[in-house]
């Protein structure tokens, strides 16, 4: 059986490869749905990836995807440090939930230390890059299957 997996990239993440570089890393988005789409490909998974500036197209998106999808990879971007929206809209869902940050959120500052999303997801994988979103895949495949065992 193929799981399904909903990707969802925040605010801002459109700009990738030309914002805060040093901070970002060079990877575009495409690049990064580019080799999510190829992992997602070699293991046999369904993906559907969004990308979204407005906080209501994500909570939007990640609804419309409740009783389809079997997991969820998320960056929400700035919206990780406000949006209780997009909280209650995983909570919802109730299905292995990656939170993932390009960046080392806890070696900057004060302010992206808290996060509305982590206590509504199964973990976080933060500060590794682009690879985060390779490793959060994995790893949200590998929790469905402990469920379902
Ligand atoms: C981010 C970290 C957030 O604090 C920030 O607002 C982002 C990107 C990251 O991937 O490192 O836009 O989620």
């Amino acid at each position: 059986m193929s799981y399904k997996i909903i990707v969802v990239h925040g605010p801002n993440l459109n700009l990738l490869g030309k914002r805060e570089t040093d901070v970002y890393g060079q990877n575009t988005l495409e690049d990064i749905n580019q080799q999510l789409q190829e992992l997602a490909d070699s293991m046999n998974i369904e993906v559907k990836i969004m990308q979204s500036n407005s906080e209501g197209e994500i909570v939007s998106f990640i609804g419309e995807n409740m009783g389809w999808a079997d997991g969820i990879v998320i960056n929400p971007a700035a919206y990780t440090h406000t949006s209780v929206a997009i909280r209650d809209a995983i909570s919802a869902l109730d299905i292995p939930t990656a939170e993932v940050h390009l960046s080392n959120v806890f070696k900057r500052e004060g302010f992206r230390h808290f996060s509305y999303i982590t206590p509504v997801s199964t973990g976080v994988i933060c500060g590794f890059g682009a690879d985060g979103y390779l490793l959060a895949l994995e790893a949200v495949v590998r929790q469905i299957k402990l469920r379902k065992e």
